[in-house]
């Protein structure tokens, strides 16, 4: 029964939380009873959240700095006491260009939060998930995490790394009872994904219309997913109903097979 997930109580840490897909998460995992801290670069967005979810645990960390990792997870031992579920949020768009005219930087920034961010917090994350007795990982990826994205190879390249890098984790893992997958949102009806296409319009030259119908062509349902739909997939693939789920990429794109 899905509605004995086993959330309640369980210590959960999620990347990223103060705003978009990660603040739904932290609602959806603390409605089921678990312990959550957020972390996230964005002090007033943390305090935004704190104030409309009760209980909620926040910290200011940058994933893409060892240092703000190493003080979030004294942050995990203080405040959680441990930890049962990581999930891996935290992601930027990246720079929007065919690939001669990307710089260095943006390429490298895009990266170093992307999937750097998620070997950061993983490899503090483990020893601590080796305590718990049902210690589950989620990264978030991409459907750019499985299809080529013209105009986006920074964000598609580190999205691909990181399925590479969870389906490796499930299998150095699985022995300590440890599951890792990734889930593969489509386009997510939101503020990040207006400003995309207002970004893709612009280095396409087409009318930002144009391109938001596209987006939701680009899902058989005719639709794009929402940030609950994602959380949802999120937290069951935390719960023990999905006990066996391990070194998976779970899509939730409505079925999506291109990217504009
Ligand atoms: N929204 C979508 O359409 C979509 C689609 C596919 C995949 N995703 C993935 O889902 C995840 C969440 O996406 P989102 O749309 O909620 O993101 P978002 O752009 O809305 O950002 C959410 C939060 O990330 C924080 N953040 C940015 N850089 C950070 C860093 N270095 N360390 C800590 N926090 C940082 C921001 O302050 C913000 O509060 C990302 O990994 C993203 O790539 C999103």
């Amino acid at each position: 029964m899905f509605e004995e997930n086993g959330m309640k109580g369980r210590k959960v840490l999620i990347t990223a939380g103060a705003s978009g897909l990660g603040l739904e998460m932290a609602k959806v995992f603390s409605a089921a009873g678990a312990k959550v801290l957020v972390c996230d670069v964005n002090q007033q967005a943390l305090d935004q959240a704190r104030a409309g979810i009760a209980g909620l645990h926040t910290t200011v960390a940058d994933v893409s700095d060892e240092a703000s990792v190493a003080a979030l997870f004294e942050e995990v031992r203080n405040r959680l006491g441990g930890l049962d579920v990581l999930v891996n949020n935290a992601g930027v768009a990246g720079p929007t260009g065919y690939v001669e005219t990307l710089s260095k930087s943006d390429w490298d920034r895009t990266l170093a939060i992307n999937i750097t961010g998620q070997f950061l917090c993983a490899r503090l994350a483990v020893p601590l998930l080796k305590q718990s007795k049902a210690g589950v990982m989620i990264n978030l990826s991409s459907a750019a995490g499985h299809l080529g994205f013209a105009g986006r190879s920074a964000y598609a390249a580190s999205k691909w790394a990181v399925v590479g890098f969870t389906k490796t984790l499930a299998i150095e893992l699985g022995k300590f009872g440890i599951r890792v997958n990734a889930i593969l949102p489509g386009a997510v009806e939101g503020p990040r994904i207006r400003a995309v296409i207002a970004a893709k319009a612009k280095t396409l030259g087409a009318p930002v219309e144009e391109i938001a119908r596209a987006y939701e062509d680009q899902s058989a349902m005719g639709r794009m997913v929402s940030a609950r739909d994602i959380a949802n997939m999120v937290l069951f693939a935390a719960s023990d109903a999905a006990a066996s789920v391990n070194g998976q990429a779970l899509a939730v794109d409505g079925l999506t097979q291109a990217l504009i």
